[in-house]
């Protein structure tokens, strides 16, 4: 009885994969104009499907997984490995030599990173991480960029696991490290060299990937099966987000819009705000690499609650 059904629709499937994919126009899709706004995006690719990306992760919707430890970087300490840099019109990416791996676990195999890039609002007044923690959004986000066994790109696009994306969530502090603010204050030098769209130039790469991590505790995340965040969305990402926010100062938050334009000229509009809504989790699993206190917070509001009570209780004496 299954195999009848069951085979057609597979090689609809693949049919389907192989037309359309990683073809998608450039100018076929925006963030801000009417004409091509994230809301038109459904007629494109994937974009329409139920394993979309960028979510709001829920700390008490995820389930702790116990065998996810920390993830496992190498070369990424390296500084000869940022190649190049490009303004997109709609992000700047930065082109990464091979030889940066990662594995870990509840990874298939292992994954080579191939290029990063950032997502922003405007500035530190206006935050734009594309995920956001328990309905909080951070000012950027920085979206590392691997694929499986070192595949292609649009050989990626054709497995579900194919790519491998490591989301850091990136805040304007004054509390930052000595390293990590001499680390981003060096890249962004390199923005007004790419400052109108279609621009590129080489990096005489002073930091590596690592320095720009700083600190972050590359064993505390969040991890789910979601979707690249541009047409075609295809549905073929692992993400890892990690909840510890990269600290950098807030003028490096301030210098991706203001020195980034979205046309070819620097008359047109700021690169800003270059981020996807956020997606229907629908029933998909979110796990946690670390314990989420639920128990804890259970007891504590137990313990609260007749507390809580009291108090209105009082208040509802009080004349208005
Ligand atoms: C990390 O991965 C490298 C290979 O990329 C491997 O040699 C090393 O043993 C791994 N380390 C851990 C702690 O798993
Ligand atoms: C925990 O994560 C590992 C690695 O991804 C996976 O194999 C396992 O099924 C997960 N456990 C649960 C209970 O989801
Ligand atoms: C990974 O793929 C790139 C691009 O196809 C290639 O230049 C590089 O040598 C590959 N790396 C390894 C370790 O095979
Ligand atoms: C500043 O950062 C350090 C280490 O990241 C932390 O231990 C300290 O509590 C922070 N101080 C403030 C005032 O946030
Ligand atoms: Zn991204």
């Amino acid at each position: 009885m299954m195999a009848p059904v069951w085979l057609p629709k597979t090689l609809l499937l693949v049919v389907l994969l192989s037309a359309e994919s990683y073809t998608i126009p450039e100018d076929a899709w925006c963030y801000s104009e009417p004409r091509c706004a994230p809301n038109t995006w459904l007629s494109l690719g994937h974009c329409n499907g139920k394993r979309q990306s960028p979510i709001d992760i829920i700390s008490g919707k995820a389930t702790y997984n116990s065998s996810l430890g920390a993830v496992n970087l190498t070369g990424y300490g390296d500084r000869e490995k940022l190649l190049e840099i490009k303004n997109t019109g709609k992000t700047v990416d930065i082109e990464l030599a091979s030889g940066l791996l990662l594995s870990g676990p509840g990874f298939p195999a292992p994954y080579t990173a191939k290029a990063f890039h950032f997502h922003w609002g405007n500035g530190v007044s206006r935050p734009g991480s594309e995920h956001y923690i328990n309905g909080k959004r951070y000012a950027m986000e920085l979206h590392i960029v691997h694929t499986k066994n070192n595949l292609s790109i649009s050989h990626a696009l054709k497995d579900p696991e194919g790519i491998a994306v490591l989301g850091f969530f990136v805040e304007g502090s004054k509390n930052v490290t000595a390293k990590t603010a001499e680390a981003w204050e060096e890249f962004i030098k390199n923005l007004e060299k790419v400052s109108v769209k279609g621009k590129e130039e080489e990096l005489e790469s002073t930091v590596s990937l690592l320095d720009l991590l700083g600190s972050t505790d590359l064993a505390s995340y969040y991890r789910y099966l979601g979707s690249l965040t541009t047409p075609g969305c295809n549905e073929v990402v692992i993400w890892t987000i990690f909840t510890d926010p990269i600290l950098v100062p807030p003028k490096v938050v301030e210098a991706f819009p203001s020195e980034l334009y979205s046309t070819e000229s620097s008359n047109g509009p700021q690169l800003e705000n270059n981020n996807r809504p956020l997606q229907k989790n629908g029933d998909r699993k979110v796990e946690a690499s670390f314990k989420l206190h639920s128990a804890a917070s259970l007891v504590s509001q137990s313990a609260t609650f007749p507390l809580f009570l009291f108090i209105l209780t009082l208040m509802s004496f009080l004349p208005a």
